[in-house]
């Protein structure tokens, strides 16, 4: 086995490396990020020898519950033994409440916790702690600024929280806390001990205003799973989502509330975006959109004028702008219905954006409903996807939209024809297969 020594220059940044040093990284263009790095280059066989699949050990991973039973569906069923969270969100959006109350209530559950604040005073932590009722003799606090001694002792503990990566240093580096490599140098350290002493770890971390996690590109290769912690300031709705998620699906949805009493999960998210207009207008539309597992009623309201622009204008809020030229492309070829003199707003109410093709045929319906000024029936929901040639095709999981249409109080739902479904009791289901077809029975 030979081994040598040679000099590698690596981006701090992104993980770039090259045997040269450059002002500027070549991968991700960053000025000033490449640093020298000791590397030592081995040839030859290493420990880790290949083993064939079939004599694995397979252990399913240890969990314990957050104690928020949100949380752990956004994380897959709890806290993984040795797995480290990253979550992020804006300034005063609410991660440290969250994560304070979830060491609280696992403390209170017989799991001794650790909150590690770079951040707050332990006076400032400790008053948030007992107006929240979080007190417990099992939820530990501890705060400085370096990783090395918040981490000294954290044998006992069955969660660790540090607040925030960004506010820590490591010894080891001598950058400013929160710059790229301390940031990672901070992680990496969190990492190890998490998966030395199979503890689960949060990190919680800032977003930069482009919305990405503070810190190197690196640091969310370097942890298990990354939640985004998101909502909009003028609302007291949160919404965390995992965007990365070795231990579990990424497209689920938890929904809380900032209450005086921290955080709440919404029990009912449906009412949340639906706000029941009154529906004597047209360009009224809902659909059922499904996060997740979560199924969500959506409203989606059209606005078409008479346009005084050369060009009609068209706008958006909540559904991209694209999907909405070709909803309108689609009606006018396949539906003679035209708008190139109309312009066009498009909103989803309560703030929700629509991500899934789900909810193309509301959209439409929305957009002839408001181009035609037509009212649509206020108990009809619509559900589908609408092609190019005007067909309406199957969305996956059906069924847990429509009773949730059902529960909610509709009487039809428009739904493609090709769709598998079952009848259900108090709701009828209306098979379309394209969007003359549907327009005909609507305008019936
Ligand atoms: P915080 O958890 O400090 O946010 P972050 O750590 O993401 O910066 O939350 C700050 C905001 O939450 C603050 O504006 C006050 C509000 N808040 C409540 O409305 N109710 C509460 O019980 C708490 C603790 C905070
Ligand atoms: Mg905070």
């Amino acid at each position: 086995m030979s081994n040598k020594t040679r000099n590698v220059f690596e981006c701090s940044e992104c993980g770039y490396t090259n045997s040269a040093w450059t002002g500027r990284c070549p991968n991700c263009q960053g000025w000033g990020t490449i640093l020298k790095k000791e590397s030592s280059v081995r040839s030859g066989n290493t420990s880790d020898q290949a083993i064939p699949v079939s004599l694995m050990k397979i252990e399913s991973p240890g969990r314990s519950s957050s104690g928020i039973l949100e949380l752990d569906r956004v994380l897959g069923g709890g806290f993984v033994n040795g797995g480290v969270v990253l979550i992020g969100g804006e300034p005063g959006i609410g991660k440290s409440t969250l994560l304070l109350q979830v060491c609280g209530h696992m403390a209170s559950s017989g799991i001794r916790t650790l909150y590690l604040s770079g951040e707050e005073s332990p006076s400032q932590i400790a008053l948030r702690a007992r107006r929240l009722g979080l007190v417990h003799k099992d939820l530990h606090l501890s705060c400085g600024n370096v990783i090395e001694s918040l981490l000294s002792d954290v044998l006992d503990y069955g969660l660790i929280v540090l607040d925030s990566v960004q506010a820590v240093k490591s010894e080891a580096e001598n950058s400013w806390p929160g710059s790229p490599t301390q940031v990672r140098a901070v992680s990496q350290l969190c990492v190890e001990t998490a998966k030395a002493n199979s503890i689960p770890m949060v990190l919680i971390g800032h977003i930069t205003k482009e919305g990405r996690i503070a810190g190197p590109m690196l640091l969310e290769h370097m942890v298990d799973t990354v939640l985004g912690f998101s909502g909009d300031k003028t609302s007291s709705y949160r919404m965390v989502r995992a965007v990365k998620n070795r231990f579990g699906n990424t497209d689920e949805l938890g929904i809380f509330e900032m209450s005086g009493g921290g955080l709440v999960p919404v029990q009912d998210p449906s009412r949340l975006y639906w706000n029941k207009t009154d529906s004597s207008v047209s360009g009224v539309a809902m659909s059922v959109l499904l996060e997740g597992s979560v199924p969500l009623i959506v409203e989606i309201q059209s606005l078409s004028c008479k346009t005084s622009f050369p060009y009609p204008k068209r706008a958006s809020y909540g559904i991209d702008l694209s999907k909405i030229y070709l909803l309108t492309a689609v009606l006018d070829k396949r539906c003679g219905i035209s708008s190139f003199n109309q312009d066009i707003y498009c909103n989803v109410t309560g703030g929700m954006v629509i991500r899934e093709p789900g909810a193309d045929l509301a959209i439409v319906a929305s957009l002839a409903s408001s181009v035609m000024d037509m009212v649509l029936p206020s108990d009809c929901c619509f559900i589908g996807e609408v092609g190019l040639a005007g067909e309406i095709r199957p969305v996956s999981r059906l069924m847990p939209r429509v009773k949730e249409a059902e529960r909610l109080g509709f009487k039809k739902v428009f739904v493609s024809s090709l769709e598998q479904i079952v009848e259900i009791n108090d709701i009828e289901i209306i098979r379309v297969r394209n969007l003359h077809d549907f327009l005909e029975v609507l305008r019936k």
